[in-house]
C-alpha cells in the first residue's frame, strides 16, 4: 500500500470518529524551528539531560539550568505554530470529544488555538516556587524575558523553578487523570514522538488496549511503530495537511 492509501485510510477512520485523542512530541514543533531532543540535531546531542533537566541539577546549579530554559524560551518566543499545530487546532474545534496530550512544553499548540490541551510535561511559560512556600501552590505564568536569572518566587523571595516535569519527577496528577480518560476514544494518534519516555510512550498502546484505532505519524520508526494499527512514515506538517485536505475538501 502506498503512503497515500495509508493517509486515506486514516482519514476514513477519523471521518467515522467522534472521540479523537492526539499525543504529540517534539517532532510537531520541528517545522517551527524548535530542536527535538533526540535524533539528528537533537538537544540531548549537545546538552546533558542530567545536567539540565533534573531536580538534582537544579539544586546543584540553578543559574545554569535557568540559562538553558531562558534560551529555549527565547527560541520559542521567536517561533510560530506550523501547519501541524494549525490542523490539530482545527480538529480540537471540530471533533465532538477531542483531547490533545502533549509532551511539548513550548506552548505552540495553545498559540495555534488548540482546545482540550493536556500539558503532560508542563510548560516553559509556567514557574513554581522551588521551596514550595505555598504562596502559589499551582505555580504562575510568566511570559516575560525573565531578565536576571534565576527568577524569584514573588511570595517568599526564594528560588523559582521552571514549571516543567523533569526526569525522575511524577506527571502531575490532574494531567495523568485527563490523559488516562482520553484513552477511551475511537482514534488515538501519536505524532512526532520517539516513544521512549514513559509514561507518555505507553499512552497509544493503552488506547489500543481499550479498542481505539491507533496510528503513528513520524518520519522514523519508533518502539511504537510495530504495535500501532497504522504507521505513516512522514512529517507531521505534511501528513496532517494531506489529512485535512481529505477531511475538509476546499469549501466544504
Ligand atoms: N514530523 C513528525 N515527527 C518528526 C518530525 C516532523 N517534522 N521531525 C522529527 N520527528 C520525530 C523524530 O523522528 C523523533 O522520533 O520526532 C521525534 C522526536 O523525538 P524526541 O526528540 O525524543 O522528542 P519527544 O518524543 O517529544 O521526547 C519525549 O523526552 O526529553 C524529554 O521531556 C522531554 O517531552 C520530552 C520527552
Amino acid at each position: 500500500m502506498t503512503p497515500q492509501d495509508d493517509v486515506s485510510l486514516l482519514a476514513e477512520r477519523l471521518r467515522a470518529a467522534s472521540r479523537v485523542t492526539v499525543i504529540t512530541g517534539a517532532g510537531v514543533s520541528a517545522a517551527s524551528g524548535i530542536p527535538t531532543f533526540r535524533g539528528a540535531g537533537g538537544l540531548w546531542n549537545s546538552f546533558r539531560p542530567e545536567q539540565l533537566a533534573t531536580a538534582e541539577a537544579f539544586a546543584r546549579n540553578p543559574r545554569l539550568v535557568w540559562e538553558w530554559y531562558a534560551w529555549r524560551r527565547g527560541l520559542v518566543a521567536r517561533a510560530k505554530p506550523n501547519r501541524a499545530h494549525e490542523v490539530i487546532a482545527a480538529w480540537s474545534a471540530r471533533f465532538e470529544r477531542f483531547t490533545l496530550v502533549t509532551q511539548n512544553v513550548d506552548g505552540l499548540h495553545e498559540r495555534a488555538g488548540t482546545r482540550g490541551v493536556v500539558r503532560f510535561h508542563g510548560s516553559l511559560w509556567e514557574l513554581a516556587c522551588w521551596d514550595r512556600c505555598g504562596g502559589a501552590p499551582d505555580g504562575w505564568t510568566d511570559e516575560s524575558d525573565l531578565g536576571e536569572v534565576p527568577p524569584r518566587c514573588p511570595h517568599c523571595g526564594g528560588l523559582a523553578r521552571p514549571g516543567v516535569v523533569w526526569f525522575g519527577e511524577a506527571i502531575p496528577a490532574a494531567a495523568l487523570a485527563a490523559a488516562s480518560a482520553a484513552l477511551d476514544c475511537d482514534v488515538c494518534l501519536a505524532i512526532g514522538t520517539s516513544a521512549v519516555v514513559h509514561p507518555a510512550a505507553g499512552l497509544v498502546a493503552g488506547a489500543g488496549g481499550r479498542g481505539a484505532f491507533t496510528a503513528e505519524i513520524n518520519p522514523e520508526a519508533t518502539p511504537a511503530t510495530s504495535s500501532v494499527d497504522l504507521a505513516i512514515p512522514g512529517r507531521a506538517e505534511e501528513v496532517l495537511d494531506r489529512l485535512e485536505v481529505l477531511l475538509c475538501p476546499a469549501g466544504s
